[in-house]
């Protein structure tokens, strides 16, 4: 049976940076709050669709594979935030690759979407039925947070990162995955009034809103990212002693915290970029994973554990083993078109909504 490398790893942030000091001009909150409850300093607010953004970093991952499009046989997108409800994202990605037969497949599980994509390529790869899959967490939550609403507003950005899988015979790569769900929670963390069990005749879009309830997913997130990890380590054969880098889904830097004094893992190797790009949700992970890489916390033959939480409430962990290589095979000149707008020139028509849908 073969086993599923990580060969190739790219990233795609879009230019412009909303501060914690941009959101306190038109929201009742501080860069002392989100800082200290949170551990963001800034995000990113894009002005391209999450296909886009997506196909960038798509792109940065086959080359740093020192692969052709072509060579791809499989896209799984994941994300929260598509651009149409059909035809799927992935489709984009494959048309503006290039790429001629790859399947192309969207996967929605909110901040577990690239951990379970990863999971999904990998038992494609091991049970032959796919040599080379790109993995995607792209989103531009941007468009769907609720702005009015500090509770949320303060604590998503935008982004994408990707990665390429491949076929390998040597016993590295994703070697284990644990998945789950707190389904009984599932309303603790909700989009209120879009989606197809909706009224249509109401302009849904003026004003998305959210139902958040911080504490409980707070809670809940570290109990299972903590399980998952502890299981996918059974699974895999490793203790927590062997792992050299942890790699979590960034939506809070407390969380983290917890998540690494439960698991008794020293901060000096777990990978923390929420100050930078705040939650990215599904693109949080692949975007981590290549900063971890490009910073040498990621080592040749580093054993790395991927947790994660996400709505539904869902919950997993992964864990890989790295090869050899942590630079890249080619670089990529592809690039997003530039940028004029500030960040909250960007975000303008979203409050410019909120207030309509309120007269
Ligand atoms: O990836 C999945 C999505 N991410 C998450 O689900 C994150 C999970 N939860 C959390 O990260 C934390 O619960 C939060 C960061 C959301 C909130 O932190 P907290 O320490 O649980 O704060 P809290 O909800 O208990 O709120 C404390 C106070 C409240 O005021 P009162 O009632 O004590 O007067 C809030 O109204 O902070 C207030 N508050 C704010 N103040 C300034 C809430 N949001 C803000 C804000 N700015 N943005």
């Amino acid at each position: 049976m073969p086993y599923a490398q990580i060969t190739g790893w790219g990233k795609c942030m879009p230019p412009s940076v909303l501060t914690n000091d941009d959101l306190a001009t038109f929201m009742d909150t501080s860069d002392e709050w989100i800082y200290s409850r949170t551990g963001m300093r800034e995000r990113r607010i894009s002005h391209v669709s999450v296909d886009e953004l997506a196909y960038v970093a798509a792109a940065r991952a086959i080359a740093c594979a020192g692969l052709h499009p072509n060579d791809i046989d499989g896209i799984i997108f994941g994300t929260t935030t598509p651009t149409t409800l059909a035809p799927n994202c992935a489709s984009y990605v494959q048309k503006r690759l290039g790429n001629e037969a790859a399947a192309a497949m969207d996967l929605n599980s909110a901040c577990c979407s690239f951990l379970f994509a990863l999971s999904n390529a990998a038992s494609l790869i091991r049970n032959n039925m796919m040599k080379r899959v790109v993995v995607i967490g792209a989103e531009r939550l941007s468009w769907a947070l609720d702005w009015t609403n500090r509770n949320v507003g303060v604590l998503f950005g935008d982004g994408a990162g990707a990665a390429v899988i491949e076929a390998t015979d040597e016993p590295i790569g994703v070697m284990s995955s644990k998945m789950g769900c707190y389904g009984e929670v599932r309303e603790t963390l909700a989009i209120t009034n879009f989606g197809s069990g909706f009224d249509r005749n109401l302009d849904t879009y003026s004003h998305i809103t959210w139902n958040f309830e911080g504490q409980e997913i707070f809670k809940r997130a570290t109990r299972g990212m903590v399980t998952a990890t502890e299981e996918a380590l059974e699974r895999a054969k490793l203790s927590i002693d062997e792992v050299d880098v942890v790699v979590p889904h960034q939506a809070n830097l407390r969380i983290i915290d917890a998540v690494a004094k439960r698991l008794k893992v020293p901060m000096e190797k777990v990978m923390v970029n929420v100050d930078r790009y705040a939650n990215t949700s599904a693109a949080t992970i692949p975007v981590a994973l290549c900063e971890a890489v490009e910073e040498g916390l990621i080592k040749p033959h580093s054993n790395v554990a991927i947790p994660a939480f996400g709505a539904g409430l869902t919950w997993g962990a992964s864990i890989v083993k790295w090869g050899d290589r942590v630079t890249p095979i080619n670089e990529c000149d592809i690039e997003l078109p530039p940028c004029e707008q500030s960040a909250l020139d960007l975000i303008q028509p979203y409050l410019q909504t909120v207030k309509k849908s309120a007269l």
